[in-house]
């Protein structure tokens, strides 16, 4: 838990949680690893199976997977491959393409690009940053400009970044833990956009579980076509838009999702009947390593 990225506070409450729960459980030896660079110096070699707590960077990008592959050590959650992939929203829509499981029509821009290159409404979005840093949404042609430096900068300036058709609609979220998808849970937030201030600044966005039915069934399939199609394994949670008329779009696949007290993969887990540390020890009795 821990590491160098924007997402370490939430990471260290996501390690201490599942470090927690699987204490509990009474069949483990639990060791808090906490991470302050990126390399595996502070951990111990002759471990079973390691548990990923780190979110974004590294601990997500397949730096810290290569590592465990090179011990030959397991770990939970996707391997290398997998990992970038799904760091990267080009790489990823790219294969979601190619295995034809939906995504929203797309394109690209780079500084330069003097128009949005798809019909807008549209989002740009650096392809490799989280939690909503540098998105936004361009409705009218002089929003263009703004929306792309913004995208840009989160990058330094430089490369290429994802501009995707507008999916008006709703947002849904589908857990999957070793190729089963759970239920699906709704993101309500205010005004339709789940961006930085909606994810960790609001305590009005809901989070209702979706109910059963035809549009839950496409998004579980579509959620495991997803997994399969980046060639995740272990846990990965998979988000999504739905436009009015019921079309679901594979937004993007996040291959370490948080695990704090009120974060979606475990409350789906939880819907199942399993506990905290049950979903937990589901995840960890699923690690493994790239051979
Ligand atoms: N094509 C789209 N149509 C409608 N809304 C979108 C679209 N792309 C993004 N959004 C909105 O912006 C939010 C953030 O976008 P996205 O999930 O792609 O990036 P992110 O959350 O920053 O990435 P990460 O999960 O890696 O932190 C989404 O949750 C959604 O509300
Ligand atoms: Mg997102």
């Amino acid at each position: 838990m821990g590491g160098t990225s924007s997402e370490r506070e939430v990471s260290l409450a996501s390690g201490r949680n599942i470090a927690e729960a699987l204490k509990s459980l009474g069949k483990y030896d639990v060791l808090p690893v906490v991470l302050d660079s990126d390399n595996l110096d502070p951990m111990p070699r002759d471990v079973d199976a390691v548990y990923i707590a780190l979110h974004g960077g590294w601990g997500e990008n397949g730096g810290v997977q290569a590592e465990l592959d090179k011990l030959r050590i397991p770990y939970t959650g996707p391997g290398v491959m997998a990992s970038k992939i799904a760091m990267d929203k080009i790489k990823t829509k790219m294969v979601l393409e190619m295995k034809g499981v939906p995504t929203a029509k797309w394109s690209l821009a780079s500084p330069g690009t003097e128009s949005s290159p798809l019909p807008l409404p549209v989002v740009v979005k650096p392809p490799c940053d989280g939690s909503s840093v540098g998105i936004s949404k361009v409705s009218t042609a002089d929003g263009w400009k703004p929306a792309l430096d913004a995208a840009l900068a989160a990058q330094n300036g430089v490369g290429e970044v994802l501009v995707e058709e507008f999916i008006p609609g709703r947002e849904m979220t589908v857990g999957v833990i070793d190729g089963e998808a759970l239920p699906v849970i709704e993101i309500v937030a205010k005004g339709g956009w789940y961006g930085y201030d909606e994810k960790y600044n609001s305590n009005e966005t809901k989070y209702p579980f979706l109910d059963d039915g035809k549009l839950a069934d496409t998004l579980r399939k579509t959620a495991i076509d997803a997994y399969n199609a980046v060639g995740c394994r272990g846990v990965t949670r998979v988000d999504f838009r739905v436009s009015p008329l019921g079309r679901v779009y594979v937004l993007e696949l996040n291959t370490s999702p948080g695990f704090t007290s009120h974060s979606l993969v475990p409350k789906a887990g939880m819907k199942t009947g399993l506990s905290f540390a049950g979903v937990c020890d589901r995840i960890l009795q699923a690690a493994d390593f790239d051979r």
